[in-house]
C-alpha cells in the first residue's frame, strides 16, 4: 500500500501509574478521542485483574504490557491467565526465544478459542530503548541494537507473533527487512512541543507515522500535560495531517 494511503496509526495511551483512581481519571475524558490505553507492571502489580477492570470498563482496548519472559510453559500459563482478562495485545520478550514466543501465540489461541473469546494480540518487544550498544557487549551480543531489533523481530514473525515493539528509528529496517505484515507498535514519540524527558531516541508523532508505524503508544507528553485531552487532539491532527 502506498504511504499516502495508510490508514493513521492508532493512539494508545500508557497510564503510568500503580494508582487505579488516578489511571482512570485520566483515561476517562481521553476515552473518547484515543484509540486505547497501555497499562503496565506498575499498574497491574498493584491493582491487578480488578484494577484492569476499572479501565476496561471504558470501553477502549487495553493493551496489557507484562512483558513476559520465562520459560515457555511459565509464559504459555501467564498467557492462559491473561486472555480472560480480555486484552486487545499483550507483550513477551523477543529475546526469550521462538519456541516461548509459539508458547504465547498459542496460547492466546488456545484460550480464546475455549472461551469463545477474542484473543489478544502477541507483541514481541526487540531491544529495550533502555539499552545502548555497551549494554549488549556486555551481554556478548555485538550488534548494534538497531541490527539486533531486526534480529528478533525477524525471530518473533517466525514464531508467529502478531507484531512488535520497536524504537521509531528502527520502523523503517524492521518494514524493509520483514514487510508489512508485522504490526509495529511504537513507544519514544515526542511532539515537537513537548519534553523529551528521559526519551533519547524519539520520533514526532509525524515522523513516526510516515515512517509506517501501526500504534503510537503514548505516555507523558499528553499524561502530564496541563490539558490531556487538548494534548492527545493536538497529537491527533498531527497524525493525521501527515
Ligand atoms: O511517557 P512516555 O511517552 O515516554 O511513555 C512511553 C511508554 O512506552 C511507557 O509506558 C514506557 O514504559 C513504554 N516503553 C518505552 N520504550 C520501550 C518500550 C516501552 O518507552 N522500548
Amino acid at each position: 500500500m502506498a504511504d499516502s494511503a495508510r490508514r493513521p496509526p492508532r493512539l494508545y495511551v500508557a497510564l503510568d501509574t500503580s494508582s487505579v483512581g488516578q489511571a482512570a481519571d485520566l483515561a476517562r475524558p481521553l476515552a473518547e478521542l484515543v484509540d486505547g490505553f497501555k497499562v503496565g507492571l506498575e499498574f497491574f502489580v498493584a491493582q491487578g485483574p480488578s484494577g484492569l477492570r476499572q479501565i476496561s470498563m471504558l470501553g477502549k482496548p487495553i493493551f496489557l504490557d507484562l512483558k513476559l519472559h520465562d520459560i515457555p510453559n511459565t509464559v504459555s500459563g501467564a498467557v492462559t491467565s491473561a486472555v480472560s482478562r480480555g486484552p486487545a495485545y499483550l507483550t513477551v520478550h523477543a529475546s526469550g526465544g521462538v519456541a516461548m514466543m509459539r508458547a504465547a501465540v498459542a496460547a492466546a489461541k488456545a484460550e480464546a478459542a475455549k472461551l469463545g473469546s477474542p484473543r489478544p494480540k502477541i507483541l514481541a518487544v526487540t531491544v529495550l530503548t533502555s539499552l545502548d550498544a555497551n549494554d549488549l557487549v556486555l551481554q556478548s551480543i555485538a550488534a548494534e541494537p538497531a541490527a539486533q531489533a531486526v534480529k528478533l523481530a525477524a525471530l518473533a514473525k517466525s514464531a508467529g507473533v502478531d507484531g512488535v515493539v520497536c524504537s521509531p528509528k528502527e520502523i523503517a529496517a524492521i518494514k524493509h527487512t520483514l514487510g508489512p505484515e508485522l504490526e509495529l507498535v511504537v513507544p519514544g514519540i515526542r511532539p515537537a512541543w513537548a519534553a523529551a524527558r528521559d526519551q533519547k531516541r524519539f520520533m514526532t508523532p509525524a515522523e513516526a507515522a510516515t515512517a509506517g508505524a501501526d500504534v503510537l503508544v503514548i505516555g507523558r507528553p499528553i499524561t502530564e500535560a496541563d490539558n490531556p485531552l487538548e494534548a492527545a487532539k493536538r497529537i491527533k491532527a498531527e497524525i493525521e495531517a501527515r
